[in-house]
This record gives structure tokens, C-alpha cells and sequence, in this order.
């Protein structure tokens, strides 16, 4: 994760000339389940002024099939759906766009990266208690503790190399919107 200081778009040396406007960030929103990605992200979408695009509509039908079914993805089943955010990741490069992804596996971010070199992070993070209460409310039952534990078993926070910014989701959304984008504002 890089911090305010890094990541500026240098003056072009000219003394005097004003500084080029830095190119729209191409974003993905990233946390476990229920963290606020679908809600959010399009806030922070319209904070940036570029388009939102929800991770879960790139999946291939043979996942959404196994998804209804009730079997969990593997990794070699995320391959084709990370290529497709991917895909979308990098024809955005250079005019901005944000799109979710769990992407909980630093795997899954290189993969990521590798598709869409400049693409950065947003990771929302939550107590796990209050990430399960939403997800109640949401789904009008008690999830699974077990699926919650899983996410965040698997979860592999951003590591101090990786583009992004964390942003807790205790607020509202409208503020976890407006201080998401300042964060990647300043990065
Ligand atoms: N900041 C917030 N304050 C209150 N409720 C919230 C907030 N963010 C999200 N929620 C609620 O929490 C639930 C989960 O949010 P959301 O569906 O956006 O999560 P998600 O990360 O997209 O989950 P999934 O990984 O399952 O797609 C929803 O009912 C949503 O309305
Ligand atoms: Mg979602």
C-alpha cells in the first residue's frame, strides 16, 4: 500500500508550466463479504467522475451456474472471471473507472495487475461483527458464520508494495465514499 506521498504526478519540469492533471485512477474495490463493495463503489465512482462496473456480472456462466448450485468457486474457476475484470481494468487505463472484486488473495491482485498494470486498491475493512449484522439485515437470515470466517481467513491484506488505500467501513457510505476518494486522490 503506498501512502500520500508517493505516487504523484510530477510537473513536466518546466519552470513555471503548471502541472499536467493526473490521469483517472482505474480502481478496484476489494474486501470479504458484505464489506460494502456494491454499495460504495459506485459512490465512489461518482466521486471520481468515471463509470462503475459490479465485479459479480463478469463471472462466466459455468460459475454462475456452480454459485446456484451452491459450490464455491475454486481458484482455477476465478481465473476467466479475474481476466474479465481485468480486461475491463485496462480499457479504462488512462480515463478512470471503478470496479468491485473481493479480490482477497494478493494471487488474485497480480492477477489483476498483470492485466491492468496501473490499477489500484480499495480496500474496505471492517469488524467482522459488524460486517455480519449487515449481511443479516441484507439477506433477511443469519449468513453462515462459517462463510465469514472463511473470507477472512482467506483475506491477504494489502502488502506496503501494493497500490491502494484501506478505508474502514464503520461510517455511513457516504462517508466511506468521500474519504475513499480523497485516498486515492492522494496516492
Ligand atoms: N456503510 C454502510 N452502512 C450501513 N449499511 C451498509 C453500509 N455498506 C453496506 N451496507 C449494507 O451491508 C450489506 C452488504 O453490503 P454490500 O452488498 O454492498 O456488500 P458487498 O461487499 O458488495 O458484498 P458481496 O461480497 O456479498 O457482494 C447491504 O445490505 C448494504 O446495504
Ligand atoms: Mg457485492
Amino acid at each position: 500500500m503506498t501512502t500520500a506521498d508517493s505516487g504523484a504526478v510530477p510537473g513536466d519540469g518546466t519552470p513555471g508550466a503548471p502541472a499536467p492533471a493526473a490521469a483517472p485512477r482505474v480502481v478496484v474495490v476489494m474486501g470479504v463479504a458484505g464489506t460494502g463493495k456494491t454499495t460504495v463503489g459506485p459512490l465512489v465512482a461518482d466521486a471520481l467522475g468515471v463509470p462503475y462496473a459490479e465485479g459479480d456480472d463478469f463471472h462466466p456462466p459455468a460459475n454462475i451456474a456452480k454459485m446456484s448450485s451452491g459450490t464455491p468457486l475454486d481458484d482455477a474457476d476465478r481465473a476467466p472471471w479475474l481476466d474479465a475484470i481485468g480486461a475491463w481494468a485496462r480499457g479504462r487505463a488512462g480515463r478512470g473507472g471503478v470496479v468491485s472484486c473481493s479480490a482477497l488473495k494478493r494471487a488474485y491482485r497480480d492477477r489483476l495487475r498483470a492485466a491492468a498494470p496501473g490499477v489500484v486498491f480499495l480496500h474496505l475493512t471492517g469488524d467482522r461483527e459488524l460486517i455480519a449484522g449487515r449481511m443479516a439485515a441484507r439477506k433477511g437470515h443469519f449468513m453462515t458464520t462459517r462463510l465469514l470466517d472463511s473470507q477472512f481467513a482467506t483475506l491477504e491484506p494489502l502488502g506496503a508494495d501494493e497500490a491502494g488505500v484501506a478505508v474502514d467501513v464503520a461510517p455511513a457510505a457516504a462517508v466511506i465514499a468521500e474519504r475513499a476518494a480523497a485516498a486515492l486522490r492522494s496516492i
